[in-house]
């Protein structure tokens, strides 16, 4: 199978979530990824844990952590990514922001950062302005990683409503939809650059 074919299963990176145990934004990563995998992806997951395992960015020493290391390995070699952040205080949380500081660690590759993927925005907050607020900062980070944010970027305000139904589900068939598309964007994304390569 070549990436001009129309089965191939891009690989599609997903980093976000806090560590809470029931943090919404990882919970609703997983689901985009679970999306992704359906529309023929293959996936792979840094949570909350994860990224809390990364030391604070210091480009002096970056190359002497193995977590970072990892991160940038996957990152490397993504064909699509995957973003969710909670909304602190209007804006991208420190555990998101520090993961995405290390991506620097990328600067001088072929492909630097997340160049020629797209990035699909996910933001949980319990408000609707730092839903707003934090998806534009994200997505204008992404722009800065020269990603290509998807159409689509995803904001959930869990303090609005029950998200999740007690078998695990959305419970609101809209909210499926939303991360549905916006996995799909991501999937159509990396295929359709695969096919110009
Ligand atoms: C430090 C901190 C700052 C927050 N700041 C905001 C905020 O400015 N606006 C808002 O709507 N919610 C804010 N929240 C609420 C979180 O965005 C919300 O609970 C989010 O869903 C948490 O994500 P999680 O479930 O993945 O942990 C804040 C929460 C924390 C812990």
């Amino acid at each position: 199978m070549t990436v001009h074919d129309k089965h191939f299963s891009p690989l599609v990176v997903g980093l976000g979530g806090t560590t809470r145990a029931t943090s919404t934004s990882e919970r609703t990563l997983v689901k985009a990824l679970e999306a992704a995998e359906r529309a023929g992806a293959r996936t792979r997951l840094f949570s909350g844990a994860f990224l809390a395992r990364l030391p604070i960015y210091d480009p002096a020493t970056a190359a002497d952590s193995a977590e970072l290391t990892e991160l940038l390995e996957a990152v490397r070699i993504a064909d699509g990514v995957l973003i969710a952040t909670p909304g602190y205080h209007g804006s991208v949380s420190g555990l998101i922001k520090n993961a995405l500081d290390g991506l620097e660690g990328l600067r001088a590759d072929v492909r630097p950062y997340f160049e020629g993927r797209a990035v699909g925005c996910i933001v949980t907050a319990d408000g609707w302005q730092a839903c707003g607020t934090t998806l534009a900062a994200l997505r204008t980070i992404v722009h800065a990683l020269r990603g290509w944010p998807t159409p689509l970027g995803v904001t959930f305000n869990p303090s609005a409503g029950v998200l999740y139904d007690q078998d695990g589900g959305f419970s609101e068939e809209r909210d499926a939809r939303q991360i549905d598309m916006l996995a799909q964007q991501v999937v159509d994304f990396a295929r359709m650059r695969a096919a110009v390569a």
